[in-house]
């Protein structure tokens, strides 16, 4: 088996990632976000602060959305990775991708890929979420842009159109609720 910078063995792992298997070998200190971003080109997930604080590198491992800078690579051998690149579905955007497109959910737009898959867990088990449910959900992520506002009235808006997808792009999201999610 190869022998990497540090004298340590590859591993080698098989993992799938948004629907498609990849074998690999890699370094055993090798984190997920590294291994998604550098070895399969998945730049959708970012590495913000390394730290476990930001929440920018969420994916999903299996079920659960997990903070990828602290999984290693080798952990996900055997198992499923969703990325923000996977939640479009037969060329359609997933519902949470449209609400943050009608509800101008980003700014610069670093935190919103895990925003999202944050955004479909939560969706996934409370179709019907109420604003603070929202809040609690995305607590371990940070934005630095929005004041939150818009991301809590993005899943709202997702919420409230499950069916939404590419095809209903043009004609959605211009009259306002008496909420404020646009209707
Ligand atoms: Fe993983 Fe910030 S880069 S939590
Ligand atoms: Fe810039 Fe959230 S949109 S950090």
């Amino acid at each position: 088996m190869p022998q990497n910078s540090v004298g340590m063995p590859d591993v080698k792992l098989t993992v799938t990632v948004n629907g498609a298997s990849y074998t690999r070998e890699v370094e055993p200190r090798l984190l997920l976000i590294h291994f998604l971003r550098d070895d399969l080109r998945l730049t959708g997930s970012h590495w913000g602060c390394d730290t476990s604080n930001c929440g920018a590198c969420v994916v999903w491992l299996d079920e659960l959305p997990v903070k990828s800078c602290t999984v290693l690579a080798a952990m996900a051998d055997g198992h499923r990775v969703l990325t923000v690149e996977g939640l479009e579905k037969k060329g359609g955007l997933d519902p949470v991708q449209r609400g943050f497109e009608q509800c101008h959910g980003l700014q610069c737009g670093f935190c919103t890929p895990g925003m999202m898959l944050t955004a479909r867990w939560l969706l996934d088990r409370n179709p019907d979420p109420s604003p603070a449910e929202i809040r609690e959900a995305l607590s371990g992520q940070i934005c630095r842009c929005t004041g939150y506002e818009n991301i809590v009235r993005s899943v709202l808006w997702a919420s409230k159109h499950p069916a939404a997808g590419q095809a209903a792009a043009d004609d959605e999201g211009t009259d306002q609720a008496a909420d404020g999610v646009p209707a």
